[in-house]
């Protein structure tokens, strides 16, 4: 695919991306987004000001230089890319803006040591990769087109429904205004909306919470400090409200339990508003009478979301058991454990032989204590399964 010089032009120049990686992507996000406002949109600010979207960019460039020789090693790290872009609507037109920006940064940033012969390299490398994704995601797009209920960038969508599910969150039930059948999707997956705040168009991932082969798509949203959308959705969005709908995208998916293993164990452990993507596998798993345990962290249950929804399950079906942790609970709450979800907890609610499909999602501090957890436990690396509510982070550093 690329020529001798070219591998060994991008390999010379890993050391480097390992200590300016970050200074790069942040000036790239920097160029792109002050000389390219037709793609402001499609990026979340609070993800540039965490630094959360660069440390992802950066960690995808060193990952790709450093395999430059063998590409088929990122091939696990591709799919969620290109469902992440995908779910978003990013088109094969965006990416020379990309490039260039990428080039640029890289120079500016590295001065003198990015030679024309470098920057040559790295631009032939980076089309390469251009042409990888915008294959995959064209591939993405045209699936969702074709299957039955399904379309191509944006649909209109009324809100049909809303409902508290705690003090903070609040679903949605969306309905196509075209009054079409809708596009079925597994759970964990997500949707786009794209949506006009303050006269800027701004782009937003949230789960779906209820079941596939519903009449509309449920989304529930934590209602986040400071936060632009999902104030908007709570105190702007009543019932009519039209919104811009891409389709349900994502690859953090419940899967079946394997043939042979048909009575493996599910374990979804959520914390905080981490439960929505859970609670669609929930209630997709329990009526197949695979045992399920659904362990849920909150702070306290005037936060707790679904608790009556998840109770009427567990009570219907032998096979699912609850479990909920509050840290700080109020008076008359009653929750199972107080405290965080410890491995000690986890321990007691695993199957001794620890095989089981380990799902989990809440905020990074709990990602990263659930991952710890979950492989000293000695649950299977290849079983555990997360998502994040944002570009995806480093979770081995716990
Ligand atoms: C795959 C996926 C699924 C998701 N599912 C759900 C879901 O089911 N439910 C749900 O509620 N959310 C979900 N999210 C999160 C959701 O997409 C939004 O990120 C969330 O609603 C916050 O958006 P916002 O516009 O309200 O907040 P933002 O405006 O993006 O702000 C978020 C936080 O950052 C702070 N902030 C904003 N801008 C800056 C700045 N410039 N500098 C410093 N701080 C800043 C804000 O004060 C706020 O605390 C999901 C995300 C992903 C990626
Ligand atoms: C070869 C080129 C590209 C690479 C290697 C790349 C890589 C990545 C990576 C690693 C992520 C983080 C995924 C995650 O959260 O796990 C990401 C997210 C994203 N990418 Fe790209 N990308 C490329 C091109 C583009 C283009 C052309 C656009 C066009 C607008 C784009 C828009 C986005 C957006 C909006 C996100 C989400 C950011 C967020 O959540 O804040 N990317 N990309």
């Amino acid at each position: 695919m690329f020529t001798d010089r070219t591998i060994s032009l991008v390999k010379a120049t890993v050391p480097l991306l390992q200590t300016q990686g970050e200074a790069i992507t942040t000036h790239f996000y920097r160029l792109m987004l002050t000389n390219h406002p037709e793609v402001k949109a499609f990026f979340n600010e609070a993800h540039q000001a965490s630094g959360t979207q660069a440390r992802a960019l950066a960690g995808a460039v060193l990952a790709f230089a450093a395999h430059i020789d063998r590409l088929e090693a990122l091939s696990g790290a591709l799919p969620r890319i290109i469902q992440k872009h995908a779910a978003l609507g990013v088109l094969p037109e965006h990416y020379p803006i990309v490039g260039r920006c990428l080039l640029q940064a890289i120079r500016e940033v590295l001065g003198e040591v990015a030679t024309d012969d470098i920057i040559a390299a790295w631009g032939e490398a980076y089309q390469a990769l251009a042409g990888m994704l915008i294959a995959a995601e064209e591939e993405v797009y045209r699936a969702n087109e074709q299957q039955p209920g399904g379309w191509r960038g944006a649909r209109r969508f009324r809100v049909a429904r809303r409902e508290a599910e705690s003090e903070l969150i609040l679903s949605l039930y969306l309905e196509p205004e075209d009054g079409g059948p809708l596009l079925g999707f597994t759970p964990g997956q997500y949707l786009t909306l794209v949506l006009n705040v303050d006269g800027e168009t701004v782009r937003r991932n949230y789960s779906l919470s209820d079941a596939p082969g519903k009449p509309w798509y449920r989304i529930s949203v934590k209602q986040e400090q400071g936060g632009r959308v999902s104030n908007w959705l709570h105190a702007q969005a009543p019932v009519g409200t039209v919104l811009e709908v891409l389709p349900p995208c994502g690859d953090f998916v419940l899967k079946p339990a394997p043939a042979q293993a048909q009575g493996r164990p599910l374990v979804l452990v959520t914390g905080g508003v981490g439960i929505t993507p859970a609670m669609s596998m929930l209630e997709a798993a329990a009526p197949t009478g695979r045992p399920i345990r659904f362990i849920h962290a909150a702070r306290h249950g005037g936060v707790h979301a679904f608790r009556a929804r998840v109770d009427a399950l567990a009570a219907a079906h032998a096979n699912v058991e609850a479990l909920y942790v509050y840290d700080t609970p109020r008076d008359a709450d009653r929750p199972h454990a107080t405290g965080f979800v410890t491995k000690e907890l986890l321990a007691q609610a695993l199957p001794a032989d620890r095989d089981v499909d380990f799902y989990f999602l809440g905020p990074k501090p709990f990602m990263q204590a659930m991952y710890a957890n979950g492989l000293t436990l000695g649950v299977p690396a290849q079983q555990i399964h997360y998502e994040f509510f944002g570009p995806l982070e480093e979770l081995r550093a716990a």
